[in-house]
């Protein structure tokens, strides 16, 4: 099966200056269905997945998944992958180019022994190191070395252990991901400290668990896992994409209309909602549905990005955003990538007063913003390209949304329906 994956240069135009109101259909999560999809490798029988969204990442894994020689459908909401036959190496190209591609290399140790993987693609917000995964990995019995841009890694027995997995920045969480594929089928039992606590960690160990494996603690910094012999195949639904309706709901709210987040899970975006009604937005939890309106005003709030269930990281460009709209200043801290402020000159493009100071962006808010041509860098300072041209004054074009089309489904297609005048122009 081909897995096409929509042309690069397309970019939306935006007339701004409307209210969204109405509600949308949340997606189900990327940041679960990519490890969910490497675990398909972790059994030759076959896995059906539920409420995936049609990302070009996910399309990507496809593709991955295929190059390592699994039967892999994809009707755009549901997937099935049978990983019967499969080999240890990966096609380089695709697997350096998108840098969730590295949990792979966790399940093709557990399954086959060996792997050959090449390094993920840093990409504009980060180096991306992986030295916790090897570390991790290292520590169940694995043999790796690194060379040519390729991981090698080698390990004749899987053993459970005692594994540390927190860094400068606080927990890993494809790391967290990665190991505990790994430890699923190793002998004995490993303990995983300082383990991520993301809702996303928590549906993969729900889909390891589901296919026979013993997982205990998932969402809490020490998960323990005992291994099995093997592993079988499962049915499951995605969890929610809790970024998708933080998204959503900045939007709503920085645009001064309503809108209901159908789908979404109001106990994964605490500390996004917290800040939302600090900053002066309305949040309704009633029938429920997730409701998130504009305030008569908008006030500035500080953030600081931390793991979970801190302020999320991938929620930071879009409130740098909303923050723009709000009289006054805020300071924006971002503590988990080394830079991730790539959205704030483009912002600043639409008249926003943004300065940077080492971790910090000091924003100056409350002038208001009027369209420009911008560029999006990466995935979530693209979408906050969008709430800020949406909020503008006049005509926005944004270019290069593939990086939206990788984290996004059809999010010109859900704007349009809350009343947003956007439509994607097709590239040259
Ligand atoms: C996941 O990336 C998400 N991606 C990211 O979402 C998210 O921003 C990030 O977690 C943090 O929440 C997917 O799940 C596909 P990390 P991941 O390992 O696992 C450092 C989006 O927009 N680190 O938790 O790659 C690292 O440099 C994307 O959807 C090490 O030092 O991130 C960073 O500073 C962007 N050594 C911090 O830890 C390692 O071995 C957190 O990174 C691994 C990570």
């Amino acid at each position: 099966m081909m897995f096409r994956i929509a042309p690069t240069m397309d970019s939306f135009l935006i007339e701004g200056g409307t209210r969204l109101c109405g509600e949308v259909q949340i997606s189900g999560s990327k940041n679960a269905v990519l490890p969910i999809m490497a675990a398909t490798l972790l059994t030759a029988e076959t896995c059906v997945i539920r409420h995936v969204p049609d990302l070009s990442d996910v399309r990507f894994m496809c593709r991955i998944l295929t190059s390592l020689g699994a039967q892999v459908e994809f009707d755009g909401s549901t997937l099935t992958v049978c990983a019967a036959k499969i080999t240890g190496t990966g096609d380089y190209d695709l697997i350096r180019k998108m840098r969730g591609s590295i949990c792979i290399l966790g399940p093709l140790l557990a399954r086959l022994r060996t792997a050959s993987v090449s390094l993920p693609g840093g990409c504009v917000i980060g180096t991306r190191p992986i030295d916790l995964h090897l570390k991790g990995l290292r520590s169940l019995g694995t043999e790796i070395h690194v060379e040519g841009g390729y991981v090698k890694a080698h390990a004749p027995e899987l053993n459970g252990a005692h594994v540390f997995l927190g860094g400068r920045a606080g927990p890993t969480v494809l790391g967290t991901a990665n190991i505990l594929m790994a430890a699923a089928l190793a002998d004995g039992i490993t303990v995983l400290e300082s383990a991520a606590c993301e809702p996303e960690i928590i549906d993969l160990a729900d889909f390891l668990n589901a296919m026979g494996a013993r997982i205990q603690g998932a969402g809490s910094p020490t998960i323990t896992i005992t291994g099995v012999r093997e592993l079988h195949g499962v049915e499951h639904e995605v969890i929610p994409d809790r970024i998708e309706a933080g998204t959503f709901a900045v939007a709503a709210a920085a645009s001064g209309g309503q809108v209901t987040l159908r789908g979404a899970r109001p106990d994964h975006l605490g500390a996004v909602l917290d800040k939302l009604q600090e900053a002066g937005a309305r949040i309704d939890r009633r029938g429920g549905a997730l409701t998130v309106s504009a305030g008569s005003f908008l006030r500035p709030v500080d953030i600081t990005t931390m793991p979970y269930s801190g302020f999320p990281t991938d929620m930071q460009a879009q409130l740098m955003a909303l923050m723009c709209l709000a009289p006054g200043t805020s300071i924006i801290t971002e503590r988990i990538f080394e830079s991730r402020f790539m959205h704030a000159s483009e912002l600043m493009r639409l008249g926003a007063d943004i300065g940077i100071e080492g971790p910090s962006a000091i924003v100056k808010g409350g002038k208001p913003l009027s369209g420009a041509e911008v560029m999006a860098s990466d995935l979530r300072a693209s979408a906050a390209l969008v709430i800020a041209g949406i909020a503008a004054s006049g005509k926005t074009q944004v270019h290069r949304v593939y990086h939206l089309d990788r984290g996004y489904e059809r999010m010109e297609v859900k704007l349009e329906k809350l009343g947003a005048r956007i439509q994607r122009v097709p590239g040259e």
